[in-house]
């Protein structure tokens, strides 16, 4: 999609996409500009989606708007500000630092896994044997969902993924992501229910007992976040760290570069980030007519604003189509900007940090053994469905 964002910031900035039926805004600017604007642009596409389409809920799909209404990310203030308010409290980077043993722990029981695989003479795909469960797992941990639960939870979390996604498939979908809905936030009440008789050491632990001193957070509340982190953390980690790692293997100088110091790390992962991101756009409605560029962007039109053309303007970058491990500054917008910013961003860069460490470690050799990976047919959440490799030249 480069070249075309290219094409767009310099003649189309704001452009109208009759297939996507939204505009399309690419600068660096612009992108910052409609995600700072929280007055005229809405982050809530979930109403007006639900209201067009009045027939899903006549087919009864109660939990999927019971539950997604609640998430911070669809929400505008004052609503957002006090869903927020409670998770930055229990989403603070020491809570995040804590993590860094169970990562490390994941990090190289996969890569002890991927080892035996090859040893074995078993075919190794980086994404389904370390970026996929990477995330998934730590997430699950984090949340304090009992590993022997996790097959369950994926099940329902792909289903719910149906709705939100633009996966085709046989059947009604939208039923299918109801019925996830409903199994999930069953599972989810079981679990705060369970925390709040007897406290662990985990997420919604902290939650139900911050919430005695911030009453505000319902249970319903608590539930939707609870399905929102699992799903925020979970697909765009493992693309940021499949993204990121096919890139350095397109720009071998590069990986060399990090297998000699891995104290780049952070930087690298930076560039990870701002290159090819897992977020290649946010999603906003208009609330008011906007001028921009010489066109008005009606109240009730949706609009894409692409991080991942805003992310390579020259405007903004210098040498902006290189891939530059250690470059610094790195401003990208890969994380959104404003009231929405990413809350999962240091555990992110967390995961991803240590997963770059470890594997230029353990496997400084690896090689990509497909031609040409297979990308998911998504602009906005940017990755690839396998990468097979082969671990030592
Ligand atoms: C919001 C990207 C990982 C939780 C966002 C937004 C972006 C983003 C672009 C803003 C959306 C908008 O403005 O509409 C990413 C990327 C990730 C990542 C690229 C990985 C590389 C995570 C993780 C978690 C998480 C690990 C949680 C464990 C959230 C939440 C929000 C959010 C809760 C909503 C914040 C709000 O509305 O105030 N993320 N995210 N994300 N992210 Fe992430």
């Amino acid at each position: 999609p480069f070249p075309e964002f290219a094409r767009l910031r310099e003649v189309d900035p704001v452009h109208w996409s009759p297939a996507m039926k939204a505009w399309i805004i690419t600068r660096y600017d612009d992108v910052r500009r409609i995600t700072l604007n929280n007055r005229e642009i809405s982050a809530d596409r979930l109403t007006p989606f639900f209201k067009a389409n009045a027939e899903f809920q006549r087919g009864g799909i109660e939990n999927l708007v019971r539950y997604l209404n609640h998430w911070m990310v669809f929400r505008d203030p004052p609503d957002h500000t006090r869903l927020r308010r409670l998770f930055n409290k229990v989403f603070t980077p020491t809570a995040v630092e804590n993590l860094r043993p169970n990562i490390e722990s994941i990090v190289g029981m996969l890569l002890d896994g991927m080892a035996d695989k090859a040893a074995r003479g078993e075919a190794v795909d980086y994404i389904a044997d370390f970026a996929y469960p990477l995330p998934a797992t730590v997430i699950m941990d984090m949340l304090g969902v009992p590993r022997a639960d996790l097959r369950d939870v994926k099940v329902w979390s792909d289903d719910i993924a149906l709705f939100i996604g633009t996966a085709q498939v046989a059947g009604n979908k939208y039923l299918r992501a109801e019925q996830g809905a409903r199994s999930m936030s069953a599972y989810f009440r079981g679990l705060v229910e369970a925390r709040t008789a007897v406290p662990a050491d985990d997420m919604i632990s902290r939650l139900v007992l911050a919430r005695d001193e911030n009453d505000a957070l319902t249970t319903d509340e608590i539930i939707g976040t609870c399905i929102l982190l699992l799903f925020a953390g979970h697909e765009t980690t493992t693309n940021l760290i499949g993204n990121g790692f096919l890139y350095c293997m397109r720009n071998r100088d590069q990986w060399e570069r990090l297998c000699a110091a891995p104290s780049l790390a952070p930087s690298a992962v930076e560039e990870w980030l701002r290159y090819d991101g897992p977020s290649g756009a946010v999603a906003r409605v208009a609330a008011a007519d906007v001028a921009m560029h010489g066109h008005t962007i009606r109240a009730g039109q949706r609009v894409f604003a692409f991080v991942n053309a805003a992310n390579r303007d020259p405007d903004a970058f210098a040498d902006a189509e290189a891939f530059d491990l250690a470059r610094d500054p790195n401003p990208h917008l890969t994380f959104g900007h404003g009231i929405h910013f990413c809350l999962g961003a240091p555990l992110a860069r967390l995961e991803a940090q240590i997963a770059a460490v470890r594997l230029t470690e353990r496997f400084p050799n690896i090689r990509v053994t497909s031609a040409v990976p297979d990308w998911h047919d998504s602009l906005i959440l940017r990755g690839v469905k396998a990468l097979p490799v082969a671990l030592a030249s």
